[in-house]
């Protein structure tokens, strides 16, 4: 008997999670073992932050966890959803569905309007806005007047706000980050952060989002921190001074092993 991917398992108020996930990337000399045996999960309605020092496995690991990108054993889970058990198409179905994304570079459809690239992942499914959640979406990012503007007529900051709203459109459960203020000044970066999190606040959405910036980190209601592609610690409430001090330990103990 093949296991239902749809059953219910006893995870009430997990958004995602991971079970000692590995991925190795190539082999022989360039072999890479990315992330080794993570196991994290990602609660509803809460704000993540995944942090850690460079290459040491951030990007692969929201990419493994929002099924972006295969993994080399372990298993990942959205909501229920075993992705492992998933085939292509439905694993397609899932991303467009379930799962937001922002990326640190927009990656936004430089000839549609700012309104055409928010509504782009239901036109790709051939369905239409709902209403009421398009006009809270596009009223919480506060484009208001550019709507019709194309993205080269709007700032970095101003994209992002594009990108944070086409994650929502689709009312998934969740959305993933890669260093999404990684390229805006630090007054854009901030409007994005609480953004994201009036996501998780008034929309009720979970948001997982990678940084190495812990000002930024420090808006998350907790942060995970992955060194040398194994998940090392775990903060509450984080502060910026907290995080920074807990980088350090970090990155001092990268020199030292
Ligand atoms: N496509 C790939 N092919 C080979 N190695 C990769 C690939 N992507 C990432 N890596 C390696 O995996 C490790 C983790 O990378 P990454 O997840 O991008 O780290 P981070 O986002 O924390 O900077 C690094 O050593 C990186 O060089
Ligand atoms: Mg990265």
């Amino acid at each position: 008997m093949t296991a239902d991917p749809f059953s219910p398992r006893p995870t009430p108020g997990i958004a995602a999670s991971t079970t000692e996930l590995s991925k190795v990337y190539g082999s022989g000399d360039t072999r890479v073992v990315a992330l080794d045996r993570v196991s994290v999960s990602f609660r509803e309605a809460e704000f993540t932050a995944i942090m850690g020092p460079s290459g040491c496995g951030k990007s692969t690991l929201m990419h493994c966890a929002a099924g972006l990108d295969s993994v080399s054993s372990g298993s990942v889970r959205i909501g229920t959803t075993e992705l492992g058990t998933l085939g292509d198409r439905q694993l397609t179905e899932l991303r467009r569905d379930r799962v937001g994304f922002i990326f640190q570079a927009f990656n936004l459809l430089p000839t549609l309007t700012a309104l055409e690239n928010i509504t782009l992942p239901l036109s790709i499914a051939g369905r239409r806005p709902d209403r009421e959640w398009l006009d809270r979406v596009v009223s919480m990012v506060g484009l208001g007047g550019r709507l019709d503007h194309r993205p080269g007529q709007l700032s970095g900051g101003q994209q992002q706000r594009v990108a944070v709203a086409r994650a929502l459109v689709t009312r998934p459960g969740i959305v993933f980050g890669d260093e999404p203020t990684g390229n805006l000044d630090s007054r854009a970066g901030a409007e994005v952060l609480g953004f994201l999190r009036d996501s998780v606040r008034e929309l009720g959405r979970t948001v997982v989002m990678v940084t190495h910036d812990p000002v930024a980190a420090s808006y998350a209601d907790r942060v995970v921190f992955l060194a040398d592609g194994r998940l090392v610690d775990e903060m509450v409430h984080p502060t910026p001074d907290r995080v920074l001090d807990r980088m350090k330990q970090l990155d001092t103990r990268a020199r030292t092993s």
